[in-house]
């Protein structure tokens, strides 16, 4: 974020002080929203510790049959009972996942990039509100790319997500990601998280990096992070663990659970971080164990 003339960046973020203005409601900035709001954002965010555990597989919607998710048929229901929250396109959720599950759904709404496309920052809005409440999603997740060419569309297509969600009072959630030539850090992260949150996202997913904990303290609205690259599973934890540590209230997850060799175990480690307050070295232990048990 460039220091503009007479601008002052702000340095003191307070990173031990709680969000002020929560009243009696768990979900970060939400206080002030109406019922049918707060109902949906409580399908994701677990009402007795405030977190969450996301399982992202919309990777299809524009990678193809990524490895992993090459049978979404055969992977959800083994995996359904172990996240909160379904992340998807609507393609895959009506074909490989049963209607009565009982998790939360966010439905991706944005498309339009592909593996063969040079610049990945321009979509549209593919899913119309009247889609989202007919597949009764708890959210819209639509993709922001930040000092990116495609900005201003996609500035475009998240602020007419959020008009539409609000009239139905489906929360949105801005997916955050940076121009391909900026650099990944609490920086422009924090600037591009400020303008999701400011602009009526109700959540935001981003990238972990160094100083999250400020990043997450200048957000008013939920922070929930995405590990982008398959990691080493120790690795993956502490990254997990970390992101908690700084506040984030929960993992979306992708790669790092369905390139798994042991996807249930990963994922349950992961859970433990999020939801039981298990430190890295102990959710790898459990890992570890799980494995030796033959995942059970
Ligand atoms: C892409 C996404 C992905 O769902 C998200 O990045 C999680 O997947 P992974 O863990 O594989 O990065 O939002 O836009």
């Amino acid at each position: 974020m460039a220091e503009k003339k007479g601008v002052k960046v702000e340095k003191n973020y307070q990173t031990d002080v709680p969000f002020k203005t929560n009243g009696n409601f768990h979900v970060k900035g939400a206080a002030n929203l109406d019922w049918g709001m707060k109902k949906r954002l409580a399908n994701i965010f677990s009402p007795r510790g405030g977190n969450t555990l996301m399982f992202a597989f919309d990777h299809g919607s524009f990678m193809g049959s990524v490895s992993g998710l090459e049978r979404l048929d055969i992977l959800i229901p083994q995996l359904i009972d172990h996240f909160d929250v379904l992340m998807a396109a609507r393609g895959a959720l009506r074909t490989c996942v049963k209607p009565n599950f009982r998790k939360g759904i966010v439905l991706r709404v944005s498309a339009g990039a592909s593996m063969l496309n040079e610049d990945l920052s321009r979509e549209i809005i593919s899913v119309n509100i009247e889609e989202a409440i007919r597949i009764n999603a708890d959210c819209m997740a639509v993709q922001v790319f930040i000092g990116a060419r495609g900005q201003l569309l996609s500035i475009n297509n998240l602020s007419s997500v959020i008009n539409e969600g609000s009239k139905y009072s489906i929360p949105t959630l801005g997916v955050i990601d940076l121009g391909k030539d900026t650099e990944h850090s609490s920086q422009y992260f924090k600037l591009a998280t400020r303008i999701v949150a400011e602009l009526g996202a109700n959540i935001v997913k981003t990238y972990y990096c160094d100083d999250f904990d400020e990043v997450v303290a200048a957000c008013p609205v939920p922070v929930i992070v995405a590990e982008r690259n398959k990691l080493d599973e120790k690795d993956a934890l502490s990254m997990a663990y970390k992101s908690i540590q700084s506040g984030a209230c929960g993992l979306d997850m992708g790669s790092n659970i369905f390139q798994c060799s042991n996807p249930v175990a990963m994922a349950d480690a992961v859970g433990k971080i999020v939801h039981n307050k298990y430190s890295d070295a102990q959710a790898w232990e459990y890992f570890c164990d799980k494995i030796k048990k033959g995942g059970k």
